[in-house]
């Protein structure tokens, strides 16, 4: 798939107000510093689409960006930021958790991994909440440019087996990506695609 646009549409904390048209859109969610907003800058090829910092806790609202006209892309806070008081950690999860089980458009979430760090309890449990409420997601892991290849396939086995260890009967769809790298691009543009031509195929009946 060919990016021809990129367009910021807005950014609020409330999923009643995201934009109503009915077209597909993709979630991208891990913890903070994970390279969230990165990655959409890399698939879009744009350099400052989505705003992104060395530091954790930039992307702070539900941003939605619009691509080729006809579908979404959705930059969220991370989770798992130290830093944040319990506060808004409540208000935070209150609005991320109304937009996953509100927002009928999106069709898949992206949770992204660093591929350096061995399965941490927070992305587990979140995979398992986004199971159980039957939200579509598949893993993307980022910063592949930080290791040699044999440990990249090391890192994935291990984690894919994690997961078929504990609660899931079969591995979920997952990427390997570097933004800075531009890795794993045409794969998840042609994931994408994929699932888009599905969406406007059922809702055309
Ligand atoms: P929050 O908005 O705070 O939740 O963070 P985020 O997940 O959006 O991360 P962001 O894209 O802002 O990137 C965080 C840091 O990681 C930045 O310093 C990026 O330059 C760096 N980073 C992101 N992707 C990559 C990558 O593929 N490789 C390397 N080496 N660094 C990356
Ligand atoms: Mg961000």
């Amino acid at each position: 798939m060919k990016i021809k646009s990129a367009d910021f549409v807005m950014s609020n904390s409330d999923v009643a107000k995201c934009p109503n048209e009915p077209l597909p859109e993709y979630a991208f969610i891990g913890r903070s510093n994970v390279g969230k907003s990165s990655l959409i800058n890399m698939l879009t090829e744009r350099k400052s689409l989505a705003k992104t910092s060395g530091r954790p806790g930039k992307t702070q609202l539900i941003n939605h960006f619009k691509i080729n006209e006809n579908w979404f892309l959705v930059d969220l806070p991370g989770y798992g930021y130290a830093k944040v008081s319990r506060r808004d950690k409540n208000i935070f999860q209150k609005y991320i958790t109304n937009y996953f089980l509100q927002r009928e458009q999106l069709v898949c979430s992206f949770v992204l991994i660093d591929i350096r760090h061995e399965p941490q309890k927070i992305d587990l449990d979140f995979m398992q909440w986004l199971g159980e409420n039957g939200i579509p997601f598949a893993i993307i892991f980022t910063k592949a440019d930080k290791l040699k290849p044999l440990a990249i396939e090391k890192h994935v086995e291990n984690y894919i087996n994690e997961l078929l260890s504990g609660a899931w009967e079969e591995a979920p769809q997952h990427f390997v990506t570097s933004s800075s790298k531009k890795i794993g691009r045409d794969e998840l543009l042609e994931y994408i695609d994929g699932i888009n031509l599905q969406f406007f195929e059922a809702t055309k009946k």
